[in-house]
């Protein structure tokens, strides 16, 4: 027996189930065996229920013949929710402590990556930040796995509901109004690029001040989650800052040449 065979057999949740999720992977881009296994198996099933697909051999052959189910398993593995400065209170320290530390902060010219950026909110709601102290030649790199969710972060168009984290003065200053829709003004989104890539696959971009990876490692298994945080703090600059979630607080934060400097956020020890 051949050792890849070895560990198939030995997948907790069985030979189709891996089976099936090397073929996801081939066909949707996403390595699904990266992910939290009993969370994504969870998933899976309750969306093969819904869908009334019986098996797993079953929906890896309609994966294969029909690129609409593929982009509808995207759709729904790619968890998108996201808001406009989600948990205000971070962002005011982001603004009011942590800029100030970022290593090029003095030249105004920092290098910024929201890494997981959904459609776009997170981004913008760092361009916001830095326009508001006057730093426009900040240059805001927005990334995700989930083309569909750049589309939208390109077009920078939001409805009222997902415009309400924005505070009131923000949204006059930086946003107008469009067919009931808000949109993001030019000065902010001349800040802002967008581009496809997969934290567990793609290359890293480096010399970054500040990167800030939000609910996105929540969904990955222990192992990627550490190889993922190595690589975004070897994509700082010395002294760069990394901006993590809520309930993402790094405990051995120094293993990765990080310490922390105010609860979620991690700056790159010289
Ligand atoms: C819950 S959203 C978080 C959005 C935003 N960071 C926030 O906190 O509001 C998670 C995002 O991570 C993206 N994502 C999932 N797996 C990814 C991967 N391997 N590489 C890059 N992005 C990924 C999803 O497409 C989704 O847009």
């Amino acid at each position: 027996m051949s050792r890849s065979e070895t560990a198939l057999e030995m997948h907790p949740y069985g030979v189709e189930y891996s089976y099936f999720c090397t073929k996801a992977a081939e066909l949707t881009g996403i390595n699904l065996h990266r992910y939290k296994s009993k969370q994504m198996h969870r998933r899976l099933v309750n969306y093969m229920n819904r869908r009334n697909i019986p098996d797993f051999p079953t929906f890896a052959m309609r994966l294969q013949r029909d690129s609409d189910e593929v982009a509808k398993l995207v759709e729904y593995l790619t968890i998108n929710v996201s808001e406009f400065f989600r948990n205000q209170g971070h962002w005011e320290v982001l603004f009011d402590e942590v800029v100030p530390l970022l290593p090029d902060s003095a030249k105004r010219r920092m290098r910024v990556w929201s890494a997981g950026s959904a459609a776009g909110q997170e981004a913008y709601s760092a361009a916001i930040t830095f326009a508001e102290r006057s730093f426009y030649d900040a240059f805001i790199l927005g990334t995700d796995i989930d083309e569909p969710s750049l589309s939208r972060a390109r077009e920078a168009k939001y409805t009222v509901d997902e415009a309400k984290g924005v505070p009131e003065k923000l949204l006059g200053r930086y946003f107008r109004k469009e067919n009931g829709m808000y949109v993001v003004k030019d000065l902010v989104k001349q800040m802002v690029s967008f581009r496809r890539h997969d934290l567990l696959g793609s290359e890293y971009p480096g010399s970054m001040d500040l990167i800030i990876c939000r609910n996105v490692l929540i969904y990955f298994s222990e192992q990627s989650k550490q190889d993922v945080i190595s690589k975004l703090a070897a994509s700082l600059k010395q002294g760069g800052v990394l901006f993590m979630g809520a309930t993402e607080a790094i405990f051995n934060s120094k293993e990765y040449g990080l310490t922390q400097i105010f609860p979620f956020f991690y700056r790159r020890l010289p």
